[in-house]
């Protein structure tokens, strides 16, 4: 086989089990002999010689972070991380704060592979707050939620029940784009929460639609998956201390547009939890 056509291989395959990203700014020789202390360096690879040194412009902004073993050691642990991250998000006052908060939040490692922070989509003055769970490649790109295949899918739900980007607002629980469309972890979960959390106490809606399993178990403290949670109300309570809002919020766990787009047949049930959506939504007189 050519060397070229074997290079193409590698790379389709490498876009199928989903590393479709660059996360390095040079390329690692992994075959290389590593150097042993106290012994010359071995001469530089062919492709190693004619690499460009790393570019100051190449690093976007949310490229700048330390990797985690270079943080202080007060911000090394998840506790310690998360206080920070409340403490940034109640000194928030608006929306625009938050935003900017997240920007200059440093203890999250996922700030430092994606290429842009996802923060919101839609009207901040609706009355419905949907809830994703993280930025895929097409949101990182363009830095807003839901602009990829299952967004398009989400726009189609949502116009079923005469809703769109101007009568929602939308979010996600990860401002950034896991490398490779991997899951969250619960340690990413729990640093990014608090944000999320005064996201919801500045925007204050009336219903919040938590789209897929991540995204209800988080915000519900739910550990069932979203086929147990799905189709009924749940009470979202995560309004902190000094915090303006009354009573919990009506939340709706439904299914993840990208689970509906491998499971056709499910869309029935996604159906069904879009009407209850739309009867709530009539008996508060809107939307
Ligand atoms: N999936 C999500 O959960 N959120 C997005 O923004 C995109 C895809």
């Amino acid at each position: 086989m050519e060397p070229a056509q074997d290079l193409r291989e590698l790379l389709s395959w490498y876009v199928e089990v989903g590393a479709d990203e660059a996360i390095g700014e040079v390329p690692v020789n992994r075959y290389r002999a590593p150097t042993r202390v106290g012994s010359p360096a071995p001469a530089s690879t062919p492709t190693q010689a004619s690499s460009p040194p790393p570019s100051a412009s190449f690093t976007s902004p949310t490229n700048s972070i330390p990797p985690p073993s270079a943080l202080p050691s007060s911000l090394t642990s998840t506790d310690n991380v998360t206080k920070s991250a409340r403490e940034m998000a109640a000194a928030a006052m608006d929306l625009a704060a938050l935003a900017e908060a997240l920007a200059n939040f440093d203890g999250c490692a996922l700030r430092g592979t994606a290429t842009n922070l996802v923060f919101a989509d839609g009207n901040p003055g609706s009355q419905v707050m949907i809830i994703g769970e993280a930025p895929g490649a097409d949101e990182d790109r363009q830095g807003r939620p839901f602009v990829g295949l299952a967004g398009q899918l989400l726009d189609r739900m949502l116009a079923t029940i005469g809703l769109d980007r101007s009568s929602t607002y939308i979010s996600n629980i990860l401002p950034w784009r896991p490398p490779g469309n991997r899951k969250p972890t619960p340690n990413e979960v729990t640093i990014c929460l608090p944000f999320l959390r005064r996201h919801i106490e500045l925007v204050n809606p009336k219903i919040l639609v938590l789209v897929g399993g991540i995204s209800a178990q988080a915000l519900l403290g739910a550990s069932q998956g979203i086929t147990r949670l799905r189709g009924r109300w749940h009470d979202y309570t995560g309004a902190g201390a000094g915090s303006d809002n009354a009573g919990p919020i009506p939340a709706m766990p439904i299914f993840h547009p990208a689970y509906l787009l491998r499971k056709p047949g499910m869309k029935r049930e996604a159906w069904r939890d879009l009407r209850e959506i739309r009867r709530r939504l009539d008996d508060l007189g809107g939307a």
